[in-house]
């Protein structure tokens, strides 16, 4: 402000001597800076120039210097400083400019712009240089990491920058971290430091994880790592009873968690071993990084085919199977009464018929017997069981009984 001022005055005074028709005498118009020097924050690697205005310079001089080491970088036009990476112009008027191309960190520091009276006149500006982050690869942090379910894993990411950098952590999918230590528990969505320290890591743990280093300079940079857990496979059979009628197609499903990925047979219960072909159709579907679904369809049951299936699952470090039963869909044994029709003396039967693929209709005739009608409840969750996993999705029922006979049937009475 002040030299605005200044600067001002001196045109004032210009003009009047101008008006009056006379020449100022030299030593009253001293060199005017018009602009103060600029401040740079400038990225490493770009190039970056402070603008001096001067007038009246008269037969004065411009001088560049570093005042941090007190080093003359220029002279007018006359570079002094042996750096190739500095340059000055002069626009022939009242403006010289020094460039720094390539700008280094040891670049930073306070630039002065400085005029020869007597006592010198200068104007400084300030230069900042910043980087952008990066992560050093650290030597034997491979991108993969591996643990045993249980184990521990220790991930390291190191960053450089200027400002110095802020590292976090995130999963890739955007599931939360989970940190364990002796005695607790935390979920995080994001975890700040350069290390983090996975501890009795569990397969749900496993996937991809970023670490992401940002310190305002763009751009932020990250680094993926991918979180290996291994264990024994596990398997598990949500139906171990399935029934289905001859003819029809069947459906037998194993849920398997593995890692590494395990070698997943299907077998019958005398020990032989089924291939995908026209009646086996073999199949494996992926649900995340661990787990996968293998549904083995059987075509046109006959009688053969009914049986126990195992599904079996191996690798490094062990073994599982599952097995299931496959039994002949048909006829429930149903004793009972109409309550309307008197006393019921006959068994009838609870026949279930296949009519449409894959939704089945089922037509259930009951007659119910005249004795036991207590146990509604019970037959009903029985019933609603049955149903269910029959996927029979409605029902209507009137009064019923349920009572198991030695067999494993159901009977309705
Ligand atoms: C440059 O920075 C200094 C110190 O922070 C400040 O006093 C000065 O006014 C700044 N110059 C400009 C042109 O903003
Ligand atoms: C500044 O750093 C650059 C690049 O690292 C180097 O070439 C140069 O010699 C350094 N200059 C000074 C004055 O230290
Ligand atoms: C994940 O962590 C955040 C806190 O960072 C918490 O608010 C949220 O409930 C957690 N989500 C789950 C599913 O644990
Ligand atoms: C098995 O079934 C799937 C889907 O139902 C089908 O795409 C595939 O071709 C079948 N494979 C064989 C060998 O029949
Ligand atoms: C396995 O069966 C399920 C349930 O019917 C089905 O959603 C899935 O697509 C099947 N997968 C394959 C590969 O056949």
């Amino acid at each position: 402000m002040a030299s605005r001022n200044l600067a001002l005055c001196a045109l004032i005074v210009a003009f009047f001597h101008v008006s009056l028709g006379q020449t100022p005498p030299k030593s009253e118009v001293l060199p005017e800076f018009l602009a103060l020097l600029e401040n740079h924050t400038v990225t490493q690697g770009r190039d970056v120039s402070f603008t001096c205005v001067v007038n009246h310079l008269q037969s004065y001089k411009v001088a560049w210097i570093k005042s941090d080491s007190r080093a003359i970088l220029a002279i007018h036009t006359h570079m002094v400083a042996h750096n190739p990476r500095l340059s000055v112009t002069h626009n022939g008027h009242n403006t010289w400019k020094l460039h720094v191309t390539n700008v280094q960190p040891n670049d930073s520091g306070t630039y002065m712009c400085q005029v020869n009276t007597d006592p010198m006149r200068s104007q400084t500006g300030y230069m900042k240089v910043v980087i952008p982050p990066d992560i050093m690869d650290l030597d034997n942090t491979a991108d993969m990491l591996t643990a045993r379910e249980n184990g521990d894993l220790l991930l390291r990411c190191r960053a450089t920058g200027n400002p110095e950098p802020l590292v976090i952590w995130r999963r890739e999918d955007g599931r939360n971290i989970t940190l364990r230590n002796e005695n607790s528990v935390k979920r995080t969505r994001t975890f700040e430091g350069e290390q983090l320290d996975l501890r009795a890591i569990q397969r749900q743990e496993m996937g991809s994880y970023l670490c992401i280093a940002s310190n305002g300079v763009p751009p932020s940079v990250s680094k993926r790592y991918y979180v290996n857990v291994r264990f024994k496979p596990l398997i598990k059979v949500s139906n171990q009873l399935v029934a289905a009628p001859v003819d029809s197609d069947v459906l037998l499903q194993c849920y398997v968690e593995s890692s590494p990925k395990a070698l997943n047979t299907w077998y019958r219960n005398n020990g032989i071993k089924l291939l995908a072909g026209e009646k086996h159709n073999i199949s494996e579907v992926t649900i995340n990084d661990y787990a996968y679904q293998l549904n083995l369809t059987i075509r046109r049951l006959d009688k053969s085919d009914f049986g126990t299936y195992t599904c079996s699952a191996e690798n490094a470090f062990g073994k599982a199977e599952g097995s299931i039963r496959l039994q002949v869909e048909n006829l429930f044994r149903v004793s009972g009464r109409s309550p309307g029709t008197g006393p019921g003396t006959s068994s009838s039967t609870f026949r279930t018929d296949a009519i449409k693929r894959p939704k089945r209709c089922y037509v259930i005739r009951i007659m119910l017997h005249h004795s036991h009608c207590d146990r509604l409840d019970d037959f009903n969750s029985q019933l609603k069981q049955t149903l269910f996993r029959e996927r029979v999705e409605s029902y209507n029922y009137n009064e019923f009984s349920l009572l198991k006979d030695a067999h494993g049937g159901i009977t309705i009475v």
